[in-house]
């Protein structure tokens, strides 16, 4: 119920996650009065000379990081019920004292707390916190109260390691439910994708092959890899970001309508649409990858993936990665998903485009162009809903040209849209986990992530391509031997896509 406790436990509290997102995003629940009111936050953590109860480092957090400002109110109410338990995951003593600290606040309430626990460490870290919690009987929910393990990506890095992951997670933590975010279903603009299709009349009908030439999805940065080599000269685009996020996009961009919105049957339809996808047989074509190379972006100079930190001499990870693929059923047959995602590139975009079939009849205008409607679910930066469609050219023409219809969250009057975590967060905490995906989801994902890595592994290398461009000519060649061509996405204006 909602007057139980909840103890929420987050592993690696010290972590960068934890202090550029899970911290701050408590801290604006907190701030908008949206914790449970007795909520207490225990977070475990190697110690360091910087603190020995983490209360400074978590103030710098929140105040750095969070999107509400700090209230001296607030502030203080989470600190009170906070406690850092330092320790190594591989020792006892933490644990105990963890078991300690809840059965101290569960004696108080009287009544059992709902136990979160959050693995916000290393994936190696996994299956060891979560045998631990076994062992010192922390895992099972007793009394109607929760347990759930939450785990942050990457899960495995190929099918065969998340499925050992996931029976490893199961074996030693079998009394509670194991959950593994994708921070991309945190994102209002995504929610609103199964709201947008099944809470309206005028878009559903046209969602299917017979109206649907093809479908684009982009996730661009225009960022490097940062500090991040270590992992990601280990990972590359395809890892990174397609197997979660796109394939997250393309489940809930494709599926058909859940009978009912909870997680079972929400996973049930997005786990029967990621089974249906194929790759095409042609993957030279078909499965694109590439390499920054140095160059400018945004009028100043940058290294190339080579020369980046970190990376290893000669690496051939992926900065980017497109794919096209196909989904064998009776509403995408025949409609290809083109998918791309990189780092480096011309801007930050994210966006789900459908592009319609041509209008039969030809109202072509004599400029003989009918430009194709296309329906934009836009997911950030701009959050919002875009419509393109043709209008006749005022005068005494017959030309049609493309104009748009938009809705955008932040012109709009409704609320304010809250952060990714807060939403993850505070739906865990509620105890919804419709937006975390399941073990079917996250293994079909990885077999279409596996093929195409496969492919790559008898190629050689990646083909470079310069900052600030939307990647290696391959990716336009890839559109424009089904004779198309990438969307203009965000705000690009530019004539030349590249
Ligand atoms: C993460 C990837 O999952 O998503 C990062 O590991 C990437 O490489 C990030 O930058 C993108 O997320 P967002 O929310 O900034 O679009």
């Amino acid at each position: 119920g909602t007057t139980q406790p909840t103890a929420l436990v987050i592993f690696g509290i010290a972590g960068s996650l934890s202090r550029r997102k899970l911290l701050p995003a408590i801290y604006d629940l907190a701030n908008r009065g949206l914790l449970p009111p007795d909520f207490f936050l225990i977070g475990m953590d190697r110690p360091t000379a910087e603190h020995t109860d983490f209360v400074l480092p978590m103030l710098d957090a929140v105040t750095t990081h969070a999107r509400t400002p700090l209230r001296e109110r607030t502030w203080r109410w989470l600190r009170d019920r906070f406690r850092f338990i330092p320790g190594d995951f591989g020792q006892e003593t933490p644990f105990i004292a963890l078991k300690e600290t809840i059965a101290s606040a569960e004696r108080r309430n009287g009544i059992p707390a709902h136990h979160v626990y959050y693995l916000s460490t290393p994936p190696s870290c996994y299956a060891p916190v979560a045998e631990q919690l076994r062992r010192h009987g922390l895992a099972d929910a007793r009394g109607g109260a929760r347990s759930l393990l939450i785990a942050e990506k990457p899960f495995g890095y190929d099918l065969a390691s998340a499925r050992a992951l996931a029976t490893a997670l199961r074996r030693a933590f079998p009394g509670g439910r194991i959950l593994c975010t994708d921070h991309y279903l945190g994102k209002e603009a995504l929610r609103n994708i199964t709201a947008l299709r099944f809470g309206n009349t005028v878009f559903e009908p046209l969602w299917n092959r017979r109206h649907v030439d093809h479908v684009q999805i982009t996730l661009a940065e225009d960022e490097g890899i940062g500090g991040r080599a270590e992992y990601y000269d280990g990972a590359g685009a395809a890892r990174d970001t397609m197997q979660n996020h796109l394939m997250q996009l393309l489940a809930l961009t494709a599926m058909d309508e859940p009978r009912t919105f909870d997680h079972d049957t929400v996973s049930a339809e997005k786990t029967k649409v990621l089974r249906a996808v194929r790759l095409p047989s042609d993957l030279d074509t078909y499965a694109v990858r590439g390499q920054y190379t140095r160059g400018r972006q945004h009028a100043a100079p940058v290294p190339g993936y080579q020369q980046e930190e970190g990376v290893a001499p000669g690496s051939t990870t992926e900065t980017f990665a497109a794919l096209k693929v196909e989904i064998d059923n009776q509403r995408w047959a025949g409609v290809p998903f083109y998918l791309r995602t990189g780092k480096r590139l011309r801007q930050r975009v994210t966006e789900i485009s459908l592009v319609f079939k041509n209008a039969p009849t030809a109202f072509t205008g004599e400029s003989h162009r009918n430009p194709p409607n296309v329906l934009s679910l836009q997911v950030q930066p701009r959050q919002g809903v875009e419509l393109r469609f043709g209008v006749k050219v005022p005068g005494s023409t017959t030309d049609i040209q493309d104009v748009t219809m938009g809705f955008d969250y932040g012109e709009s009057t409704l609320p304010p849209v809250p952060g990714e975590y807060e939403s993850l967060i505070a739906d865990v905490l509620r105890g919804d986990t419709t937006l975390f995906p399941s073990r079917p989801e996250i293994e079909h994902s990885w077999r279409i992530i596996d093929a195409a890595r496969e492919h790559w592994s008898r190629r050689g290398r990646p083909e470079p391509y310069a900052p600030g461009t939307w990647g290696p000519a391959a990716a336009e060649r890839m559109l424009r031997s089904d004779g198309r061509a990438w969307l203009r996405s965000g705000t690009d204006t530019s004539a030349d896509q590249r």
